[in-house]
């Protein structure tokens, strides 16, 4: 795995959405290899404070939009490889908000691939897309399904659906192409520090769970809690994009980034209530539209990538209950006022 890695030693890669939580996470990782990463990103996903925690510094970023024709021209012209993780990356607010949706992870999107396909320079495209695509259609009584890559995509929101768009279009402008291969990569549920939920988003288990639970309010748990998620570290993820950079066998595929291993949201909330004795369980009605889950099928990311997820979801809940331990700062003030009774 690390000679692979090293093949990347002094490569130029331009990271779209380089200053979020996975983007900055895969800088991070291509700077350690001697990569030369170059960060697109308009910076507008966190407040200030949140940015402050992913370590980036931001006087390196090119602040632009990924629909800025002319600023994705200058910076894809003369670097060797691209990864496009910019994204209006929350579930619920590409639902509140369809059209700025629209305009990040389709318009967007096309700007990227385009500009892409003009340039000679570019070896790979990693397209990052998200297990969303394949919507919630178990295939297990209990819930949980293993979702294989070439498994028919259902997508039952409009981030699923422009993530799919992406995925289709990629594949249509540059299968084919002499110069660049492309790779898409299917994220699972990624967590892990310092990740901090974005307001009236419902994603995010770990993060929102072990916020509710310092904040001391009940653990709610709809229908049980018995959906599942696959639990990726973000860690563990930022290895397995750079690694599709510069396998050989990842071109032209689409590959799961999941650990293979079903949590249900119970378990998840469970060890983060080991660490607050007083926190409780509560078990609420399960809204119309809750998925049931899924989990990774994950023989082409360990045979086509030579990945294997390293950090298990317990030690990751683990890790990120100390990290918010020690800051619990991170707690955004929107939560913060949800956790105060109202005073009439
Ligand atoms: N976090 C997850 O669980 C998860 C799961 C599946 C897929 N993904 C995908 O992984 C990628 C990274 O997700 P993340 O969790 O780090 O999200 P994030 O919101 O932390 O990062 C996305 C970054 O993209 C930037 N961005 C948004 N629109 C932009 C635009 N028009 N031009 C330039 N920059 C723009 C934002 O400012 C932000 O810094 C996204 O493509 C997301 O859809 C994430």
């Amino acid at each position: 795995m690390d000679d692979l890695l090293n093949r990347l030693t002094g490569a130029r890669v331009l990271v779209t959405g380089g200053g979020g939580l996975v983007g900055s996470r895969i800088v991070r990782l291509l700077t350690t290899i001697g990569a030369e990463p170059v960060v697109l990103d308009l910076l507008d996903a966190y407040p200030h404070p949140v940015r402050q925690l992913f370590g980036l510094d931001e006087t390196t970023v090119v602040l632009g939009d990924v629909r800025e024709t002319a600023t994705v021209r200058s910076l894809v012209s003369g670097v060797d490889y691209v990864i496009h993780a910019a994204a209006y990356a929350d579930v619920a607010a590409c639902t509140r908000r369809p059209a700025d949706a629209f305009a990040a992870n389709i318009a967007g999107t096309q700007t990227v691939l385009q500009e892409v396909l003009a340039a000679p320079s570019v070896q790979r495209l990693v397209f990052i897309s998200s297990a969303s695509v394949y919507g919630d259609r178990p295939t297990h009584a209990d819930g949980a399904a293993e979702w294989a890559e070439d498994r028919p995509t259902h997508p039952i929101s409009v981030y699923a659906n422009s993530k799919l768009w992406g995925e289709h279009q990629t594949r249509l402008m540059l299968t084919g192409s002499i110069s660049t291969r492309y790779t898409i990569l299917r994220y699972f549920s990624v967590y892990g520090d310092p990740q901090v939920p974005k307001p009236a988003s419902h994603s995010w288990m770990v993060a929102c769970l072990a916020m509710g639970a310092h904040l001391g309010l009940p653990l709610q748990l709809h229908g049980g809690g018995h959906q599942v998620r696959d639990m990726v570290h973000v860690d563990d993820v930022a290895k397995a994009t750079v690694l599709a950079l510069a396998a050989p066998g990842a071109a032209g595929q689409t590959i799961n980034v999941g650990t293979g291993v079903a949590t249900s949201v119970r378990q998840i909330a469970e060890r983060i209530a080991s660490h607050y004795p007083s926190a409780q369980l509560v078990n609420t009605p399960r809204p119309d539209g809750d998925p049931l889950g899924g989990y990774a099928a994950t023989a082409r990311s360990r045979d086509l990538l030579g990945w294997q997820p390293s950090i298990t979801v317990r030690d990751g809940i683990d890790r990120y209950v100390a990290w918010l331990q020690a800051n619990s700062q991170a707690i955004p003030e929107w939560m913060r006022a949800a956790a105060v009774p109202a005073v009439a």
